[in-house]
């Protein structure tokens, strides 16, 4: 069975001999990756079992069957993947948190051409940061991402403590009718409040999969929300977990979930204690709105390894400057609705509405020629952008290209984090600091794909 190279998370010990087979299916293994030796990330329409009626036409993917493969990249190491386009469309392909060189950002017309059917583009990039991050396409992103086009990555760090076992988990909805086949990926009057939700859930495209893991060990359980619209509130029950990392960013202090709202483009990492008996279940639960839904359970197995998760430190952080706050300078950001500008139309997708706006301003959508960004920003110097929401709904604001710290937020005191996506409650005020360290234009936009699609975008410049 071809099992993940433990020997990347996991330090020779006593604990590591055991469990190898702990439920890791094929498509969960990764990639051995050199710079000479591209991944390849065919994009293919496939059919998939994703809900209990027969399978699902039309599904979009990365290689050749099921879900997109996870990639695993090694922090600091040269990774390179050829996108070989066999859909009917254009495509490209993000890599979401990563902080790339502009021009592997895969954003059309911005930072690359899209990539038209039968064609490829080759991508190549060191990831600077250890985390969970996630990779989709940046051209007509409802349709491509709703359909299936949403892979996990993780960037391993051979200096990060050991676990005893480790799953990756992929979380997302898909539009499906009654007879499993797709429907509207939106109605426009959701897509002016919260969007348009899923009807069929899934993690890593099953209904609640079980993952076995060794009694009384540590697993490190890496979650992306690659899902279109759902904001997720998560839970933990039958287990001790730590939060140990938020978007790809290791925590500088542990603490215990207790419940965590993450949105669409978020990741979290927990170390989860097993319990010591064998068969005992834990149960990932995402508790928003009325019905709580189990979203992945692991079941302990063999005899107990007897872990101690206060045993566990802070991961090591990743190298992103710190903002200087006596030389930054501010830029205002605001969130609102709006009923002006249809959006006009573009190859790489349109829904043809404008519902959103930032600093007033809606989006047109992806053409050769986007109005300028938002602000200019100097290669090194520090800045802080005091975002607002005058809207009514959440937002998870996600910036390319680099990491920002949540300085300060009305709602409260704030764990300083560093994260590429941040989640706005309405009427929310938030100081996000960064410093200006990567050349280019980079987009700032709301992961809710249909916010994003139908006004709620707009862009840095680094010059
Ligand atoms: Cu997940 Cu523009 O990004
Ligand atoms: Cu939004």
């Amino acid at each position: 069975m071809p099992v993940l190279t433990r020997r990347n998370f996991l330090k020779a010990s006593a604990a590591s001999a055991c469990g190898l087979g702990f439920g890791m299916t094929g498509n969960l293994v990764g990639t051995a990756l050199s710079a000479a030796d591209p991944v390849v990330l065919k994009t293919a329409k496939i059919q998939a079992q994703l809900a209990d009626t027969g399978p699902t036409r039309d599904v979009l993917t990365y290689g050749e069957a099921g879900m997109p493969p996870v990639l695993r990249l090694t922090k600091g190491k040269p990774f390179a993947a050829r996108l070989v386009n066999g859909l009917d469309e254009p495509t490209t392909v993000h890599w979401h948190g990563v902080r790339v060189p502009n021009k592997m950002d895969g954003v059309p017309f911005m930072t690359q051409p899209y990539v038209y059917t039968g064609d490829r583009f080759d991508y190549a990039f060191a990831p600077p940061d250890a985390g969970t991050f996630w990779y989709h396409p940046h051209c007509n992103t409802l349709t491509q991402m709703g359909h299936g086009m949403t892979g996990v990555i993780v960037v391993e760090n051979p200096n990060d403590p050991q676990f005893d076992a480790e799953v990756v988990l992929n979380l997302r909805d898909w539009r499906l009718g009654g007879d499993g086949q797709f429907i509207a990926q939106f109605r426009p009057r959701d897509a002016a409040k919260s969007g348009t939700f899923g009807t069929v859930r899934t993690t890593n495209w099953q209904d609640e999969p079980r993952y076995d893991a060794p009694a009384g060990g540590l697993v490190r359980l890496r979650m992306a929300i690659t899902d279109v619209t759902r904001v997720y509130s998560f839970q933990m029950e039958g287990a001790e977990a730590m939060v140990i990392a938020i978007d790809g960013n290791p925590l500088p202090q542990l603490f215990p979930l207790d419940v965590l709202q993450l949105g669409p483009g978020q990741r979290l990492e927990l170390a989860v204690r097993m319990p010591d008996s064998e068969g005992a279940i834990v149960s990932l639960k995402d508790i928003k709105g009325t019905s709580p839904k189990v979203l992945a359970t692991l079941r302990a197995t063999g005899k107990s390894l007897k872990r101690d998760i206060r045993d566990l430190e802070p991961l090591e952080p990743n190298p992103v400057e710190r903002v200087d706050l006596t030389s930054a300078q501010r830029i205002a950001l605001s969130l609102s609705a709006t009923a002006e500008n249809a959006a006009v139309e573009s190859i790489c997708g349109s829904l043809g509405y404008a519902f959103w706006a930032i600093n007033k301003r809606p989006w047109s959508g992806d053409t050769p020629d986007p109005t300028e960004p938002l602000a200019e920003l100097k290669l090194g110097m520090s800045y802080i952008i005091d975002m607002e929401n005058l809207t009514p709904r959440i937002h998870p604001l996600h910036l390319h290209g680099m990491s920002f710290t949540v300085l300060s937020s009305s709602t409260g005191p704030v764990r300083q984090l560093v994260s590429d996506t941040y989640l706005i409650q309405p009427n929310e005020k938030v100081q996000l600091g960064l410093v200006a360290d990567n050349l280019g234009d980079w987009l700032f936009h709301c992961h809710i794909i249909e916010h994003q699609k139908s006004g709620m975008t707009c862009y840095l410049r680094v010059v």
